[in-house]
This record gives C-alpha cells, sequence and structure tokens, in this order.
C-alpha cells in the first residue's frame, strides 16, 4: 500500500521538513504538509496537535513532526489520544519505536539532527514494522488509565 504521511514543522523546522517532503516524494511517498508554511516564528503545540488530530482520527496512518529539538513537538503530539510520538536521534531508535511501541509520529529536531541522518531516520522509521505479539498488549496499556 501507497505510504500516506501527515507532516508538520514550527520555525525551528522548517528547513528540515521541506527536506523531508523532497525527500519522500522522489521516492513516491504521499505527503501532506499541515504547516507552518514559512520560517516566521509560531507556537509548536498547534503544528503538533493539528498533525496528532489527523492520526487521530485515522486519517493518516503516520505522521512526523519538526521542531528545533524534536522535544516540543513530542510532548504536545503525545497528548493526543492514540497518537505513540517518539523522538529520535538514530536510526536504531528509530527502528524500535515501530517494532516493539508501534509508534505513528516522528519527531525531529532541525537544530541538533543533520539533514543527513534525519533523512536515515526517516527512512528507517518508515521501513520498520509493528511486530506485536508480545508488544501488543503493552502498547494497548498506553491507552488504559
Ligand atoms: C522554538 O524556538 C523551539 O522552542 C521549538 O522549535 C522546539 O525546539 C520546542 O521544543
Amino acid at each position: 500500500m501507497k505510504q500516506r504521511i501527515a507532516i508538520g514543522c514550527d520555525h525551528g523546522g522548517f528547513n528540515l521538513k521541506n527536506k523531508i517532503i523532497e525527500h519522500l516524494e522522489k521516492k513516491g511517498v504521499e505527503v501532506e504538509d499541515f504547516g507552518t508554511y514559512s520560517q516566521e516564528s509560531c507556537d509548536y503545540p498547534v503544528i503538533a496537535k493539528k498533525v496528532a488530530g489527523e492520526i487521530a482520527q485515522k486519517r493518516f496512518e503516520l505522521g512526523i513532526l519538526v521542531c528545533g529539538s524534536g522535544l516540543g513537538m513530542c510532548i504536545a503530539a503525545n497528548k493526543v489520544k492514540g497518537v505513540r510520538a517518539v523522538t529520535c536521534f538514530d536510526a536504531t531508535t528509530a527502528r524500535l519505536s515501530k517494532s516493539h511501541n508501534n509508534a505513528n509520529v516522528l519527531c525531529l529536531g532541525e537544530r541538533i539532527t543533520g539533514e543527513y541522518l534525519a533523512l536515515d531516520i526517516v527512512d528507517a522509521w518508515l521501513k520498520s514494522e509493528f511486530e506485536g505479539g508480545r508488544h501488543q498488549k503493552r502498547v494497548d496499556m498506553f491507552e488504559t488509565p
């Protein structure tokens, strides 16, 4: 099935977001951009909640959020029920976040992670699949009080 990604950034992640879009579109991945659309300062929780909402509403299976550190976006996205957002700084944790934790939103920090590594992280994350099995019941527990 063709992958579809909801993507968003704040001003701190604007350049890297554009690189990721270009990279994914070249690979035939469909990407919908939920902003921000310039380097003008904006509030990352607004964008995080937009993209997280798309995942929660099941309009998209996966999302990518980019800010300066990758941290604020992750905290904000995880406030939305059904969202499992992770910030990754390497391909190994990106892979594990999918195979063990079924992460559905990947967060990256443009001021932390260089473009080449960031694209590698994106590829590793998109290629990995949730293993289910023993991990399923633990992931289900995220949603229980
Ligand atoms: C914006 O300056 C910066 O705080 C934001 O991009 C992000 O790093 C927040 O976690």
